[in-house]
């Protein structure tokens, strides 16, 4: 469109001009089709209309809706000559300017003369005329499309015709996109909501195991409770007529004597029986004082050292400062005993034996294997892991029941009364383990949060 050699009027019927502009407009409405996102629409038409369709300058601006502003996305001629940036970026309120009225009343303008148009903006570069088409999608105004050229009068029903059809293939492009993008917006939401779902639907599940396991063990724990009350009363009168035998004199009799001692030694057995029934029904006799964690740990070693081969290497680490907690010292010394035992037995070759302590609160949101087990709190951490044989994933629910055993001669009621006598004491325990990697357990002892120890 530079120089114009015949009036607009003249153009619009020249066939050959249209031929050329047809086929322009063919090959712009093919391209578009591959173009991916609305920055490079514009810079693509923008330099089209200048670069093919042969206008001296064109303006792609974009509205902002909500502030019922234009911007202007991308511009070619001589005032932004470089493309992919723009050298005066401007920002016109609808109604304002030629573009300003375009973007409000959405209706194309062609101004013959700028200078005799009120609403002409003066530019550095002053042109004598102008082309603006909105870009309209439904009833929403999308853009505008501007031209301006040098001469008066260069504008006609040509260059309008050519605009607008931009105009149309911009705008239908623009909504393509929008739905692109829309519809990947919904995969996305539909993709997160599957995975909320999937991640509620197992937390749940696991929730509810844990629930079962639970009510399992309480279930088993009542009974047992009963049982070794009622058992415990009539041991009672068996050791109480085995004393009275004692008194009257059977010592001469050496067989009635053995009798009496394995009758005895059973009834200390079974009284031992009964305490650990008890404990893991919890209705032990605990009685709770303050208790320094790393300190019970380093104690117990001590005085069960003798229990662990040289095979096996012992560790203790502990957090710089740990809250104490309240427990019964004798019973948590014993479920230590228990868990030190436990752990010797699945190292029969050496192993190492760890023992890590820390602060640990546990929120309610927080979901986990203890969730049904432990109340929302400050705990103080025992974790108690050692690298031996491990235990099978269909086995380890059941390592809490009484009497539950794989060992040859092992009662089955070390881990039971580890629970009861965690769940009496207001914490937990639990265990997480994998065949040949070895088993940790974790005891989560109450913690006195106004008293905190420093590590030694
Ligand atoms: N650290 C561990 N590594 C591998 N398996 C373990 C461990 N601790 C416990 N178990 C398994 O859990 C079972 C139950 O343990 P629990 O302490 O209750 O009884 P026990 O050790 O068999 O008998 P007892 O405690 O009377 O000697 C064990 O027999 C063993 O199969
Ligand atoms: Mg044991």
């Amino acid at each position: 469109m530079n120089q114009p050699l015949l009036r607009s009027e003249e153009r619009f019927h020249d066939q050959s001009f249209r031929s050329v502009a047809l086929r322009t407009l063919n090959a712009f409405a093919v391209d578009v089709m591959t173009i991916p996102n609305a920055n490079d629409l514009f810079w693509y038409v923008a330099q089209n209309v200048v670069g093919k369709l042969n206008f001296v300058d064109c303006v792609i601006y974009t509205c902002d809706l909500d502030e019922k502003v234009l911007t202007q996305s991308a511009a070619m001629g001589e005032k932004n000559p470089f493309g992919r940036s723009i050298v005066n970026p401007l920002r016109i309120p609808f109604g304002q300017g030629i573009t300003g009225c375009v973007a409000q009343n959405r209706e194309a303008i062609i101004v013959e003369d700028l200078l005799e148009h009120q609403s002409y903006i003066l530019d550095t570069k002053p042109a004598r005329s102008e082309i603006c088409v909105p870009m309209i999608l439904g009833n929403r105004v999308l853009g505008v499309i501007d031209s301006e050229h040098p001469d008066v009068g260069a504008f006609g029903s040509a260059e309008l015709e050519i605009l607008t059809t931009v105009a149309a293939m911009t705008s239908a492009k623009l909504a393509l996109l929008e739905e692109a993008e829309l519809s990947e917006r919904r995969y996305r939401n539909l993709v997160e909501a599957h995975a909320r779902l999937s991640r509620e639907t197992s937390n749940r599940q696991a929730l509810e195991a844990e629930l079962f396991e639970a009510r399992r063990l309480e279930s088993i724990g009542r009974l047992s409770g009963g049982f070794a009350h009622d058992f415990n009363n009539i041991l009672t009168v068996i050791s109480g007529n085995l004393d009275l035998l004692d008194e009257i004199g059977t010592a001469s009799d050496t067989t009635a004597e053995t009798c009496l001692l394995d009758a005895r030694t059973a009834a200390t057995k079974g009284a031992g029986l009964i305490r650990s029934m008890l404990a893991f029904s919890q209705r032990s006799r605990l009685e709770p004082g303050p208790v320094d964690l790393q300190d019970l740990v380093q104690s117990t070693l001590q005085w069960s050292k003798q229990i662990l081969p040289d095979t096996v290497n012992v560790t203790v680490q502990a957090a710089d400062t740990l809250s104490r907690t309240q427990v019964d010292r004798n019973a948590a010394e014993g479920a230590l005993l228990n868990l030190i035992l436990n752990a010797r037995d699945a190292m029969p070759d050496g192993g190492h034996l760890a023992f890590e302590i820390d602060n640990f609160t546990y929120a309610f949101q927080q979901s986990g294997r203890f969730s049904t087990q432990l109340s929302p709190g400050d705990y103080v951490r025992l974790s108690v892991h050692d690298t031996g044989i491990g235990i099978a994933e269909h086995k380890i629910q059941q390592i809490f029941d009484p009497f539950y055993t794989s060992k040859p001669t092992g009662s089955g009621l070390g881990l039971s009364t580890v629970y009861g006598f965690m769940q009496q004491s207001g914490g937990a325990v639990t265990a997480t383990s994998a065949l040949g990697e070895g088993t940790t357990f974790h005891l989560y002892f109450p913690a006195d949060v106004r008293t905190e120890v420093t590590s030694r």
